[in-house]
């Protein structure tokens, strides 16, 4: 009974990743196309949870917006909007905030590592945001979230939450979202170190590919990328112990839309040395064409807003309703 719809958001607190191109934005752009209507956001109000320079995250929000549209998310397609200029995702995060538990909350991992081991002094936000992103998903009552495989935790608590606001009210108002976490890159490990994340975060530059990073940087960065001396193997189960080499061979596979078998089949054996080169002028290939279409996109900030904007109206043409429903179900 609920319409095919997918959201996904990603917070404008600076610099896209590879990371985030694999894990996320080019499978938004897969279901763009496919039956679904698609809704994407610059999530501004999580980006806040931590310190954001004001300036910054103006400038921000509208570089992660031409990101998406450099990388095939279309304004005629999608609805594309800043989070704060929709209010019914605050709104409906308030209630959500009322139906969350504390226990739940705290056993969020992501958390946990954001909060590091200063927690008291994290910001409230930071702890309640999982609540506030189920209330992105459900304003619009999603049926499908494209994301990388470190939100899986957050969707189940989405799930959770619906479930019980569900129950409580004696409703069947809000849906249960899939996660859609798939293909080859569903987390993108760090360049530096195959047990981290690859994360805008991280404070090595060298550990991670900017979207914005030019035909030397990639290079230069999967060049000095950490292997192991061993030639690559031709079957999957010879990564099994190399995670800096499976990180490499996925994100080969991902960005040739190729399965990691396929690949194995054609590079099994080659050396680092020989495998580095192919993987950089993939990369370049097809990441350069996005960082120049960005540039330009970002000289001409007027026409971002006014995509936001009309974005922002489609979007809230969907939200009032169901928060207006929401309200009347709670008794307000
Ligand atoms: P970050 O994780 O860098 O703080 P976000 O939380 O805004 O960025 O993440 C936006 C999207 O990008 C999410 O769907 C997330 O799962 C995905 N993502 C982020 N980093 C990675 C990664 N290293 N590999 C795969 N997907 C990722
Ligand atoms: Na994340």
């Amino acid at each position: 009974k609920f319409t095919p719809r997918v959201f996904s958001g990603i917070q404008p607190s600076g610099g896209l990743t590879l990371g985030n191109y694999l894990g996320a934005i080019k499978r938004f752009v897969q279901m763009q196309e496919e039956d679904f209507e698609t809704i994407y956001c610059m999530v501004d109000l999580h980006a806040i949870t931590v310190w954001q320079d004001p300036a910054d995250l103006t400038r921000n929000t509208r570089e992660l917006a031409a990101g998406f549209i450099a990388s095939g998310i279309s304004p005629e397609k999608s609805i594309l909007i800043n989070q704060s200029q929709v209010p019914e995702h605050a709104q409906l995060g308030w209630i959500f905030n009322c139906v969350a538990r504390m226990g739940w909350m705290k056993r969020m991992t992501q958390f946990k590592d954001k909060a590091g081991k200063n927690a008291e002094n994290a910001s409230l936000g930071l702890f309640g945001y999982p609540a506030l992103m189920a209330a992105d998903i459900l304003v619009y009552h999603a049926t499908h979230v494209p994301v990388g495989e470190d939100q899986k935790q957050h969707l189940e608590l989405t799930r959770d939450i619906a479930a019980k606001f569900n129950h409580d009210y004696g409703v069947d108002f809000f849906p249960m979202t899939e996660p859609v976490i798939e293909g080859a890159a569903t987390r993108v490990m760090s360049l530096r170190d195959g047990s981290k994340k690859m994360s805008k975060s991280d404070p090595s530059d060298a550990s991670r590919i900017n979207m914005t990073d030019d035909a030397d940087a990639i290079a230069k960065k999967i060049r000095k990328a950490k292997t192991d001396p061993d030639a690559l193997p031709s079957e999957v189960e010879g990564l099994a112990e190399r995670p800096e080499a499976r990180n490499l061979v996925n994100i080969f596979a991902a960005l040739s839309d190729r399965t990691v078998e396929d690949v194995l089949n054609e590079v099994g054996g080659q050396q680092f040395g020989t495998f580095k080169p192919l993987l950089a002028d993939l990369a370049v290939s097809k990441l350069a064409p996005i960082s120049t279409e960005m540039a330009r996109l970002m000289d001409d900030p007027a026409e971002i807003d006014r995509i936001l904007a009309k974005g922002a109206s489609q979007a809230r043409e969907i939200t009032a309703p169901i928060l207006k429903r929401t309200y009347e179900i709670v008794g307000m």
